[in-house]
């Protein structure tokens, strides 16, 4: 079964850090990766470094992912970046509907369905971000929450062929707190998603077509209790991405753990 292990390095890094971030992983994992094709080591870079972390992971065992892109090819949407342009630079996944973006710049459930189509359709993966909030989960809504953003990014989009989607679990009060929610807890959260895929698809398609990721306080000390549970899929990662060594072992635990 494969394991993602998928580093979002948002807007902490500049083009040439970047790269240089690119290279140390690539230089440390070239080796076992090409061994460990059950492990995807993916680098979600920002927009500037997207040529840049490109070429440094080209022809490598680690992937090009963005954080994120608009919905159409091409046109007057000033400030957007087509998932064409992505895919032309080598772009394997996409990150959509992540917390921060929803939470900062109001990034809507059918925002994230369109996006998904529109990677679909380029035969790029997106990662599609769901989670509650810490007001939402206290007030027993996490399960409806969770379900509903699965549900409204799925709308009309079904995968077919070698189109795939992973879904990322990520609470969205322990993202960058240092304190991850139990791997029990994240469990239970994927068994509730893949349940809802199987509402949806037929279960050769769930099966086939889809990974259910955890995120939030992803780090080397945790990371085995997570994949320990055969549902959780892989690992989103955010601060621990930033080190190299850090993120490599975290790789190297998903491929130990997956043999
Ligand atoms: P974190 O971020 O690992 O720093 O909690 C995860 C994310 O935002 O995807």
């Amino acid at each position: 079964m494969k394991r993602f292990v998928i580093a979002n390095w948002k807007m902490q890094v500049t083009a040439a850090e970047a790269e240089t971030l690119a290279r140390a992983v690539v230089e440390k994992w070239a080796a076992q990766g090409a061994q460990s094709p059950d492990t995807a080591a993916v680098l979600c870079a920002p927009f500037t470094a997207i040529e840049r972390v490109g070429a440094a992971v080209r022809g490598t065992p680690v992937a090009l992912g963005a954080q994120d892109c608009f919905w159409e090819d091409k046109g007057a949407y000033t400030g957007e970046v087509s998932p064409a342009e992505l895919k032309s630079f080598g772009v394997e996944y996409c990150i959509v509907g992540h917390s921060e973006r929803r939470g900062l710049v109001g990034e809507t459930d059918e925002m994230v369905r369109k996006k998904v189509t529109a990677l679909l359709r380029h035969g790029i993966r997106p990662v599609v971000c769901v989670g509650e909030t810490r007001e939402e989960r206290e007030g027993g809504r996490r399960d409806a929450v969770v379900i509903g953003q699965v549900k409204s990014a799925l709308e009309g989009n079904r995968p077919v062929g070698t189109q795939f989607i992973v879904i990322a679990y990520e609470p969205r009060w322990v993202i960058g707190t240092g304190q991850a929610v139990s791997p029990e807890d994240a469990a239970s959260m994927h068994h509730l998603i893949i349940q809802t895929l199987h509402e949806i698809y037929p279960a050769d398609v769930v099966e086939r077509q889809f990974a259910v990721i955890y995120g939030g306080s992803v780090d080397s000390s945790n990371m085995r209790g997570f994949l320990g549970e055969e549902v959780i899929r892989g690992a989103l990662v955010g601060g621990a991405s930033l080190k190299p060594q850090e993120f490599v072992s975290l790789c190297e635990i998903a491929a130990d753990m997956t043999r």
